[in-house]
């Protein structure tokens, strides 16, 4: 049995690999601020610890004491799928708070980050094989008018990721694995999100709008099982990079 440590698995693509990772008969343990109500979350296979990563390293720490005393030698392996994010605040620079890019750049960047490094210790001192799979945005690639914060954070991600895989390569480390990941536009509470911005704040809200009435939006459900299907046999994918998205698990894994 493997581990999947999901963070923001209360809803959306989080809940959904949460669900997928069960299914397959792995252990969960979920960091969110509002616990899963989905059926399986009563199982022993789940845990929920109640986590809120705009708070950094002072919920790092706890989650580190809680996976300290976990029993990690009985998986076989672990994945940690860094999920968490938030798509607040858009605007112009000028007119965001300040007490919002903060919690923005937290809970999108520095946590993840935090909590990649935590579980890197953990799973070298255990001697575990580690996959580190941080989902990002296509917002990494591209700058998007309004949205300085979620392209800064999710690019930020996504250097973070290419680094670390490179550092890794070139210790010849071949336990911990790194993946940033754009999963498409998905239907979930984020896109409704972004379809309630003001076209002044965001100007590109039409598209995203037609985005939904086109029945363009991928399915979380669809979205996670290839998650979950590439963390336990990424062999099967032959991948050459750190980057990968959707489009690259929906060819590679038919
Ligand atoms: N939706 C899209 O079209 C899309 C496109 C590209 C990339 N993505 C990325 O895909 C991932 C999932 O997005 P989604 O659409 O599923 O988002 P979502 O429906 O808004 O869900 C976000 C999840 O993150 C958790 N979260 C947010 N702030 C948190 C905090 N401070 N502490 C702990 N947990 C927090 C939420 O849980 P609580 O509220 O319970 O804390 C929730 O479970 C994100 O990384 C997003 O950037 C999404």
């Amino acid at each position: 049995m493997d581990l999947f440590i999901v963070t923001g698995g209360s809803k959306g693509l989080g809940e959904q690999v949460c669900l997928q990772a069960l299914e397959q008969g792995h252990q969960v343990l979920n960091l969110s601020r509002s616990r899963p109500t989905f059926k399986s979350a009563k199982s022993a296979q789940f845990k929920h610890m109640t986590a809120d990563f705009s708070r950094g390293l002072s919920t790092i720490k706890k989650v580190e004491i809680v996976l300290e005393n976990l029993d990690l030698s009985s998986f076989r392996r672990i994945h940690l799928i860094n999920n968490a994010a938030l798509i607040n605040p858009v605007g112009s620079l000028a007119d965001l708070n300040p007490d919002d890019i903060n919690t923005h750049l937290v809970t999108n960047l520095i946590s993840p980050v935090l909590l990649s490094q935590v579980c890197a210790r953990l799973a070298t001192e255990e001697k575990k094989p580690l996959t580190i799979f941080n989902i990002g945005s296509g917002a990494a690639f591209r700058p998007i008018s309004g949205w300085s914060m979620y392209c800064s954070s999710k690019a930020g991600l996504k250097m973070f990721t290419e680094n670390t895989a490179l550092d890794l390569e070139t210790s010849k480390n071949k336990k911990i694995k790194i993946y940033h990941f754009s999963p498409g536009v998905l239907d979930t509470q984020m896109q409704q999100t972004i379809r309630s911005f003001k076209k002044k704040d965001f100007p590109d809200v039409a598209s995203f709008k037609k985005l939904k009435t086109d029945h363009q939006l991928r399915s979380p459900a669809d979205v996670a099982a290839l998650v979950v299907g590439f963390c336990l046999q990424p062999q099967k994918y032959k991948m050459q990079s750190s980057l990968i998205s959707v489009q690259d698990l929906e060819k590679k894994g038919r």
